[in-house]
């Protein structure tokens, strides 16, 4: 690997229109919760997730394809009629309700405020991968054995501001694929917030808008340790050339 970058806010993950990123490795993170939910959906038998970036596509796809299932949240919550263009989505972007029994075999198509927009500013990348705390091993192990030529972590944040838990997760990668010396100042920045709060990812969220914010609301608090933790999912989520991310091993 020559070179890691890490791009902490929207603005960044926007402005990669443009950029040739066919030798480029793209790992997304959204840890509250976009790729959090997409490594648990896929743990539980989904057949593929499909990130859009705005409600009419998803419309769209229903339209299109008989059996598929829209997910996602506008303001943190599920999608409605009035923003639904009358029909309510299946499913809200809280991992805990992408269930074995709701997602078995199912295309998922989902679109969230800044994850499923982060993954799409990456397409046209030679590997697009959506990572969190929940597959954070598997990926690491993939990226090691991909050996891509530039590492580009990309991390959706809250808002228009960088989210901790995002650079957290993106800085325990940086930590150990910069060790190769292929670091740089952003990579360097995410890898030391990782050593300073990598050891109490909860008190971490006491710094993290998103955390609070979900933390305060009673049915999405238990989301934020669900999806604090490590390894729980021995799967890497990797986006085809058709733009469905998949179970890859
Ligand atoms: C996002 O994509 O902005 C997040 O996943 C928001 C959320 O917590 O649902």
């Amino acid at each position: 690997m020559k070179t890691i970058e890490v791009l902490f806010t929207p603005a960044e993950f926007r402005a990669l229109h443009g950029r040739d990123l066919r030798g480029t490795a793209c790992v997304v993170f959204d840890v509250l919760r976009a790729t959090s939910t997409i490594a648990t959906a896929l743990a539980n038998g989904a057949a593929g997730i499909v990130p859009v970036s705005e409600v009419s596509e998803a419309l769209v796809w229903r339209k299109r394809q008989l059996g598929v299932l829209l997910a996602g949240e506008r303001g943190g919550v599920r999608i409605r009629g009035a923003h639904a263009g009358g029909g309510d989505f299946d499913l809200g972007n809280s991992p805990r309700e992408f269930t074995r029994e709701a997602v078995l075999g199912k295309t998922i198509v989902t679109t969230t405020t800044n994850g499923t927009r982060a993954l799409r500013s990456c397409a046209g990348a030679k590997t697009i991968l959506a990572c969190s705390f929940l597959n954070l091993a598997a990926t690491a192990a993939f990226l090691r054995r991909l050996d891509a030529e530039h590492l580009l972590l990309v991390c959706s944040g809250t808002g228009e501001d960088e989210a901790l838990e995002d650079t957290l997760c993106a800085g325990a990668l940086a930590a150990e694929f910069a060790a190769g010396g292929a670091g740089s100042p952003s990579a360097e920045r995410a890898a030391e917030l990782w050593r300073q709060h990598g050891g109490d990812l909860a008190g971490a969220m006491e710094l993290s808008a998103n955390g609070r914010r979900l933390l305060g609301v009673a049915e999405l608090r238990d989301d934020v340790a669900f999806c604090l933790r490590r390894d729980v999912f021995n799967l890497v989520a990797a986006m085809n050339p058709a733009g469905i991310i998949q179970k890859t091993s």
